[in-house]
Protein backbone atom coordinates (compact mmCIF):
# COMPACT_ATOMS: atom_id res chain seq x y z
CA UNK A 1 0.00 0.00 0.00
CA UNK A 2 1.08 3.08 -0.94
CA UNK A 3 1.90 6.15 2.00
CA UNK A 4 -1.32 8.37 3.21
CA UNK A 5 0.78 11.77 3.05
CA UNK A 6 1.76 13.46 -0.44
CA UNK A 7 5.59 13.74 -0.22
CA UNK A 8 7.55 16.09 -1.64
CA UNK A 9 9.94 16.17 -4.28
CA UNK A 10 12.73 17.51 -1.94
CA UNK A 11 11.79 14.16 0.33
CA UNK A 12 11.90 12.31 -2.58
CA UNK A 13 15.51 13.33 -3.15
CA UNK A 14 16.95 13.47 -0.45
CA UNK A 15 19.07 9.92 -0.95
CA UNK A 16 20.48 11.55 -4.48
CA UNK A 17 21.01 15.11 -3.32
CA UNK A 18 24.38 15.25 -4.09
CA UNK A 19 23.95 13.68 -7.78
CA UNK A 20 20.95 16.32 -7.76
CA UNK A 21 22.87 19.55 -7.69
CA UNK A 22 25.56 17.89 -10.33
CA UNK A 23 22.87 17.23 -12.98
CA UNK A 24 21.58 20.71 -12.13
CA UNK A 25 25.17 22.05 -12.83
CA UNK A 26 25.55 19.55 -16.01
CA UNK A 27 21.80 21.01 -17.77
CA UNK A 28 23.07 24.46 -17.90
CA UNK A 29 26.04 23.94 -20.50
CA UNK A 30 23.94 23.05 -23.30
CA UNK A 31 22.73 26.60 -23.22
CA UNK A 32 26.38 27.85 -23.58
CA UNK A 33 26.31 29.48 -26.93
CA UNK A 34 27.71 31.89 -29.08
CA UNK A 35 23.75 32.59 -30.33
CA UNK A 36 23.16 34.63 -27.99
CA UNK A 37 19.02 33.83 -28.33
CA UNK A 38 20.15 30.77 -26.81
CA UNK A 39 21.27 32.19 -23.98
CA UNK A 40 18.18 34.51 -23.74
CA UNK A 41 15.50 31.60 -23.47
CA UNK A 42 18.20 29.61 -21.74
CA UNK A 43 17.70 32.16 -18.98
CA UNK A 44 14.09 31.82 -19.29
CA UNK A 45 13.58 28.69 -19.08
CA UNK A 46 15.83 28.85 -15.86
CA UNK A 47 13.55 30.85 -14.32
CA UNK A 48 10.83 28.83 -14.85
CA UNK A 49 11.74 26.22 -13.31
CA UNK A 50 10.34 22.95 -13.51
CA UNK A 51 9.72 19.52 -10.98
CA UNK A 52 12.30 17.68 -12.83
CA UNK A 53 9.99 14.46 -12.39
CA UNK A 54 12.09 12.44 -14.98
CA UNK A 55 15.97 13.41 -14.23
CA UNK A 56 14.67 12.07 -10.29
CA UNK A 57 13.54 8.99 -11.75
CA UNK A 58 16.49 8.61 -13.79
CA UNK A 59 19.18 8.34 -10.70
CA UNK A 60 16.94 7.27 -8.13
CA UNK A 61 16.75 4.14 -10.70
CA UNK A 62 20.67 4.17 -10.91
CA UNK A 63 21.46 4.80 -7.22
CA UNK A 64 18.98 1.64 -6.73
CA UNK A 65 20.63 -1.22 -8.09
CA UNK A 66 24.06 0.45 -7.34
CA UNK A 67 25.57 3.92 -8.24
CA UNK A 68 24.68 7.23 -9.99
CA UNK A 69 27.73 7.19 -12.38
CA UNK A 70 28.28 9.53 -14.79
CA UNK A 71 26.17 7.78 -17.55
CA UNK A 72 23.05 8.12 -15.15
CA UNK A 73 24.06 12.11 -14.57
CA UNK A 74 23.82 13.20 -18.45
CA UNK A 75 21.00 10.18 -18.83
CA UNK A 76 19.32 12.58 -16.25
CA UNK A 77 20.55 15.67 -18.27
CA UNK A 78 19.65 14.31 -21.85
CA UNK A 79 16.13 13.17 -20.93
CA UNK A 80 15.34 16.39 -19.24
CA UNK A 81 16.40 18.23 -22.07
CA UNK A 82 14.48 15.80 -24.55
CA UNK A 83 10.93 16.43 -21.63
CA UNK A 84 11.97 20.50 -22.14
CA UNK A 85 12.39 20.54 -25.76
CA UNK A 86 8.76 18.74 -26.47
CA UNK A 87 7.14 20.95 -23.86
CA UNK A 88 8.19 24.40 -25.56
CA UNK A 89 7.00 22.64 -28.76
CA UNK A 90 3.70 21.52 -27.01
CA UNK A 91 3.04 25.10 -26.26
CA UNK A 92 3.94 26.10 -29.76
CA UNK A 93 0.64 23.75 -31.12
CA UNK A 94 -1.29 24.68 -28.74
CA UNK A 95 -0.80 27.96 -28.63
CA UNK A 96 -0.15 28.19 -24.60
CA UNK A 97 0.64 30.57 -22.61
CA UNK A 98 1.63 30.18 -19.52
CA UNK A 99 3.84 27.66 -18.11
CA UNK A 100 5.39 26.94 -15.09
CA UNK A 101 3.94 30.02 -13.78
CA UNK A 102 5.93 32.66 -16.74
CA UNK A 103 5.10 32.84 -19.99
CA UNK A 104 5.80 30.44 -22.62
CA UNK A 105 8.45 30.46 -24.94
CA UNK A 106 6.00 31.02 -27.95
CA UNK A 107 4.76 33.82 -26.34
CA UNK A 108 7.50 35.42 -24.70
CA UNK A 109 9.47 35.26 -28.22
CA UNK A 110 7.62 33.65 -31.02
CA UNK A 111 6.58 30.96 -32.96
CA UNK A 112 9.58 30.43 -34.82
CA UNK A 113 12.05 30.75 -31.66
CA UNK A 114 9.75 27.70 -29.76
CA UNK A 115 10.15 25.45 -32.65
CA UNK A 116 13.71 26.22 -33.53
CA UNK A 117 14.58 26.20 -29.60
CA UNK A 118 12.80 23.18 -29.16
CA UNK A 119 15.23 21.78 -32.17
CA UNK A 120 17.99 22.74 -30.34
CA UNK A 121 17.69 21.00 -27.26
CA UNK A 122 16.53 18.03 -29.09
CA UNK A 123 19.85 17.59 -31.29
CA UNK A 124 21.63 18.72 -28.17
CA UNK A 125 20.09 16.07 -26.32
CA UNK A 126 21.43 13.39 -29.00
CA UNK A 127 24.79 14.88 -29.70
CA UNK A 128 25.61 14.71 -25.68
CA UNK A 129 24.97 11.14 -26.30
CA UNK A 130 26.92 10.51 -29.20
CA UNK A 131 29.64 12.65 -27.82
CA UNK A 132 29.53 10.47 -24.13
CA UNK A 133 29.27 7.04 -25.90
CA UNK A 134 26.47 6.49 -24.23
CA UNK A 135 24.92 3.77 -26.75
CA UNK A 136 22.80 2.17 -24.45
CA UNK A 137 20.83 5.44 -23.75
CA UNK A 138 20.83 6.43 -27.16
CA UNK A 139 18.82 3.18 -28.22
CA UNK A 140 16.27 3.51 -25.44
CA UNK A 141 15.92 7.43 -26.13
CA UNK A 142 15.79 6.98 -30.11
CA UNK A 143 12.84 5.05 -29.60
CA UNK A 144 11.36 7.03 -26.96
CA UNK A 145 11.43 10.22 -28.95
CA UNK A 146 10.59 8.62 -32.12
CA UNK A 147 7.31 6.91 -30.08
CA UNK A 148 6.64 10.46 -28.39
CA UNK A 149 6.11 12.22 -32.00
CA UNK A 150 3.77 9.20 -33.15
CA UNK A 151 1.83 9.96 -30.24
CA UNK A 152 1.61 13.60 -31.01
CA UNK A 153 1.09 13.16 -34.21
CA UNK A 154 -1.74 10.51 -33.17
CA UNK A 155 -2.96 13.13 -30.57
CA UNK A 156 -3.72 15.82 -33.78
CA UNK A 157 -5.09 13.07 -35.63
CA UNK A 158 -7.95 12.24 -33.08
CA UNK A 159 -8.52 16.01 -32.44
CA UNK A 160 -12.10 16.71 -31.63
CA UNK A 161 -13.03 13.20 -31.72
CA UNK A 162 -15.77 12.98 -29.52
CA UNK A 163 -16.51 9.09 -29.63
CA UNK A 164 -12.71 8.75 -28.71
CA UNK A 165 -12.29 5.59 -26.61
CA UNK A 166 -10.21 5.43 -23.32
CA UNK A 167 -8.00 2.62 -25.16
CA UNK A 168 -7.37 5.13 -27.48
CA UNK A 169 -6.48 7.90 -24.94
CA UNK A 170 -4.80 5.13 -23.27
CA UNK A 171 -2.21 4.67 -26.24
CA UNK A 172 -1.65 8.10 -26.55
CA UNK A 173 -0.86 8.94 -23.43
CA UNK A 174 1.70 5.72 -23.08
CA UNK A 175 3.44 7.42 -26.59
CA UNK A 176 3.59 10.95 -24.98
CA UNK A 177 4.22 11.17 -21.78
CA UNK A 178 4.80 7.29 -20.76
CA UNK A 179 7.63 6.62 -23.10
CA UNK A 180 10.15 8.79 -21.87
CA UNK A 181 9.77 8.04 -18.32
CA UNK A 182 10.30 4.22 -18.69
CA UNK A 183 13.18 4.65 -20.89
CA UNK A 184 14.29 7.15 -18.62
CA UNK A 185 14.15 4.48 -15.75
CA UNK A 186 15.63 1.83 -18.16
CA UNK A 187 18.78 3.96 -18.51
CA UNK A 188 19.09 5.03 -14.83
CA UNK A 189 18.75 0.86 -13.81
CA UNK A 190 21.21 0.16 -16.77
CA UNK A 191 23.63 2.80 -15.80
CA UNK A 192 23.48 1.46 -12.16
CA UNK A 193 24.51 -1.71 -13.00
CA UNK A 194 20.93 -3.93 -13.26
CA UNK A 195 20.48 -6.70 -15.24
CA UNK A 196 17.75 -7.36 -18.03
CA UNK A 197 15.32 -8.70 -15.89
CA UNK A 198 15.76 -5.72 -13.38
CA UNK A 199 15.97 -3.36 -16.24
CA UNK A 200 12.68 -4.60 -17.82
CA UNK A 201 10.92 -4.28 -14.29
CA UNK A 202 12.10 -0.60 -13.90
CA UNK A 203 10.95 0.15 -17.78
CA UNK A 204 7.44 -0.95 -16.78
CA UNK A 205 7.88 0.75 -13.49
CA UNK A 206 8.34 4.25 -15.31
CA UNK A 207 5.79 3.26 -18.19
CA UNK A 208 2.61 2.55 -15.36
CA UNK A 209 4.31 5.96 -13.55
CA UNK A 210 4.15 8.28 -16.95
CA UNK A 211 0.48 7.35 -17.14
CA UNK A 212 -0.36 7.67 -13.64
CA UNK A 213 1.54 11.05 -13.71
CA UNK A 214 -0.27 12.49 -17.64
CA UNK A 215 -3.68 11.07 -16.23
CA UNK A 216 -3.12 13.37 -13.31
CA UNK A 217 -2.13 16.20 -15.57
CA UNK A 218 -5.04 15.76 -17.38
CA UNK A 219 -7.31 15.89 -14.57
CA UNK A 220 -5.58 19.27 -13.37
CA UNK A 221 -7.19 20.47 -17.06
CA UNK A 222 -10.44 20.66 -15.39
CA UNK A 223 -9.97 20.75 -11.90
CA UNK A 224 -6.79 22.40 -11.24
CA UNK A 225 -5.72 25.98 -9.49
CA UNK A 226 -3.94 28.05 -12.41
CA UNK A 227 -1.83 30.07 -9.61
CA UNK A 228 -0.79 26.69 -8.68
CA UNK A 229 -0.06 24.15 -11.60
CA UNK A 230 1.54 27.43 -13.26
CA UNK A 231 -0.49 26.97 -16.99
CA UNK A 232 -3.87 27.43 -17.96
CA UNK A 233 -7.07 25.22 -17.56
CA UNK A 234 -9.34 24.11 -20.27
CA UNK A 235 -6.83 24.15 -22.39
CA UNK A 236 -6.92 20.49 -23.44
CA UNK A 237 -10.58 20.80 -24.39
CA UNK A 238 -9.56 24.14 -26.05
CA UNK A 239 -7.42 22.43 -28.24
CA UNK A 240 -9.72 19.68 -29.06
CA UNK A 241 -7.68 17.34 -26.67
CA UNK A 242 -10.22 14.70 -25.68
CA UNK A 243 -8.99 13.26 -22.40
CA UNK A 244 -9.83 10.42 -20.14
CA UNK A 245 -12.06 12.80 -17.50
CA UNK A 246 -14.48 13.73 -20.68
CA UNK A 247 -13.88 10.64 -22.27
CA UNK A 248 -15.41 8.90 -19.03
CA UNK A 249 -18.37 10.95 -17.79
CA UNK A 250 -19.54 11.24 -21.80
CA UNK A 251 -19.80 7.41 -21.49
CA UNK A 252 -21.68 7.24 -18.16
CA UNK A 253 -23.80 10.70 -18.74
CA UNK A 254 -27.55 9.69 -19.52
CA UNK A 255 -27.72 10.12 -23.03
CA UNK A 256 -29.78 13.35 -23.16
CA UNK A 257 -26.79 15.11 -21.29
CA UNK A 258 -24.07 13.64 -23.10
CA UNK A 259 -26.48 14.93 -26.32
CA UNK A 260 -26.38 18.25 -25.16
CA UNK A 261 -22.63 18.20 -23.99
CA UNK A 262 -21.67 17.25 -27.08
CA UNK A 263 -23.00 19.53 -28.95
CA UNK A 264 -21.99 22.43 -26.58
CA UNK A 265 -17.99 21.28 -26.99
CA UNK A 266 -19.07 21.60 -31.24
CA UNK A 267 -20.26 25.06 -30.97
CA UNK A 268 -16.84 25.79 -29.21
CA UNK A 269 -19.59 27.85 -27.09
CA UNK A 270 -18.00 26.35 -23.75
CA UNK A 271 -15.19 29.02 -24.36
CA UNK A 272 -18.07 32.47 -23.89
CA UNK A 273 -18.24 31.59 -20.29
CA UNK A 274 -19.82 27.95 -20.31
CA UNK A 275 -16.67 26.41 -18.98
CA UNK A 276 -17.82 25.52 -15.34
CA UNK A 277 -20.61 23.31 -16.88
CA UNK A 278 -17.80 21.55 -18.75
CA UNK A 279 -16.60 21.30 -15.58
CA UNK A 280 -19.80 20.81 -13.99
CA UNK A 281 -20.76 18.28 -16.22
CA UNK A 282 -17.14 15.58 -15.87
CA UNK A 283 -17.06 15.95 -12.39
CA UNK A 284 -20.91 15.12 -11.87
CA UNK A 285 -20.99 11.57 -13.83
CA UNK A 286 -17.89 10.80 -12.26
CA UNK A 287 -14.89 11.75 -14.71
CA UNK A 288 -12.78 12.99 -12.30
CA UNK A 289 -13.31 10.40 -9.93
CA UNK A 290 -13.31 7.75 -12.51
CA UNK A 291 -9.91 9.26 -13.13
CA UNK A 292 -8.45 9.78 -10.20
CA UNK A 293 -9.26 5.59 -9.53
CA UNK A 294 -7.78 4.46 -12.89
CA UNK A 295 -4.49 6.57 -12.23
CA UNK A 296 -4.16 4.83 -8.62
CA UNK A 297 -4.29 1.53 -9.91
CA UNK A 298 -1.23 2.65 -12.17
CA UNK A 299 -0.02 3.81 -9.08
CA UNK A 300 -0.62 0.47 -7.64
CA UNK A 301 1.20 -1.61 -10.39
CA UNK A 302 4.31 0.44 -10.60
CA UNK A 303 5.05 -0.33 -6.77
CA UNK A 304 4.50 -3.57 -7.75
CA UNK A 305 7.93 -3.56 -10.12
CA UNK A 306 9.92 -2.64 -7.10
CA UNK A 307 10.61 -5.00 -5.31
CA UNK A 308 13.78 -6.18 -6.98
CA UNK A 309 15.16 -2.94 -6.21
CA UNK A 310 17.96 -4.05 -3.44
CA UNK A 311 18.62 -0.48 -1.96
CA UNK A 312 15.38 -0.39 0.46
CA UNK A 313 16.02 3.37 0.71
CA UNK A 314 16.15 4.30 -2.81
CA UNK A 315 12.70 1.67 -3.52
CA UNK A 316 10.81 3.53 -0.39
CA UNK A 317 12.01 6.66 -2.32
CA UNK A 318 10.41 5.60 -5.74
CA UNK A 319 7.44 4.32 -3.91
CA UNK A 320 6.99 7.85 -2.94
CA UNK A 321 7.91 9.32 -6.53
CA UNK A 322 4.83 6.89 -7.28
CA UNK A 323 2.52 8.64 -4.88
CA UNK A 324 4.23 11.87 -5.90
CA UNK A 325 2.64 11.69 -9.33
CA UNK A 326 -0.48 10.81 -8.58
CA UNK A 327 -1.30 13.14 -5.36
CA UNK A 328 0.45 16.24 -6.53
CA UNK A 329 -0.82 19.71 -6.87
CA UNK A 330 1.44 21.01 -9.97
C1 LIG B 1 4.24 18.36 -18.27
O1 LIG B 1 5.24 17.67 -17.59
C2 LIG B 1 3.80 17.57 -19.44
C3 LIG B 1 3.19 16.29 -19.08
C4 LIG B 1 3.65 15.16 -19.49
C5 LIG B 1 2.00 16.28 -18.28
P1 LIG B 1 5.68 18.11 -16.13
O2 LIG B 1 4.48 18.25 -15.29
O3 LIG B 1 6.72 17.18 -15.67
O4 LIG B 1 6.29 19.54 -16.40
P2 LIG B 1 7.42 20.35 -15.62
O5 LIG B 1 8.71 19.93 -16.23
O6 LIG B 1 7.36 20.05 -14.16
O7 LIG B 1 7.10 21.77 -15.92
C1 LIG C 1 1.80 16.43 -22.42
O1 LIG C 1 0.54 16.79 -22.69
C2 LIG C 1 2.67 16.97 -23.50
C3 LIG C 1 3.89 16.24 -23.76
C4 LIG C 1 4.16 15.04 -23.41
C5 LIG C 1 4.84 16.99 -24.56
P1 LIG C 1 -0.13 18.13 -22.24
O2 LIG C 1 -0.45 18.96 -23.42
O3 LIG C 1 -1.24 17.77 -21.32
O4 LIG C 1 0.97 18.88 -21.41
P2 LIG C 1 0.72 20.26 -20.70
O5 LIG C 1 -0.52 20.15 -19.89
O6 LIG C 1 0.66 21.28 -21.77
O7 LIG C 1 1.93 20.41 -19.81
MG1 LIG D 1 -0.04 21.22 -23.69
MG1 LIG E 1 -1.94 18.95 -19.70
Amino acid sequence: MLPAEAPTLEAIRSPIAEPFERFETELDEPFLCDVGLVGTVGAHLHRAYGKRFRPTLVLLAAKGFGRVTEEAIFGAVVVELIHTATLIHDDSIDKSLLRRGLPTVNSAFSNDTAILMGDYLYSKAFSILVTRRMYDAMDLLAEATHRMSQGELRQIEQKNKLDLTETEYMRVIDEKTACLMSAGCDLGANAGGADKKRRAALNRFGRAVGLAFQITDDVFDYLGAENVIGKAMGNDLDGGKITLPLINALKEAPERERRDMEDLIRSRDFRNGHWSDVVRFVTAHGGVAYSQKRSAELADRAEQELDLVPDLEIRESLQSAVRYAVTRER
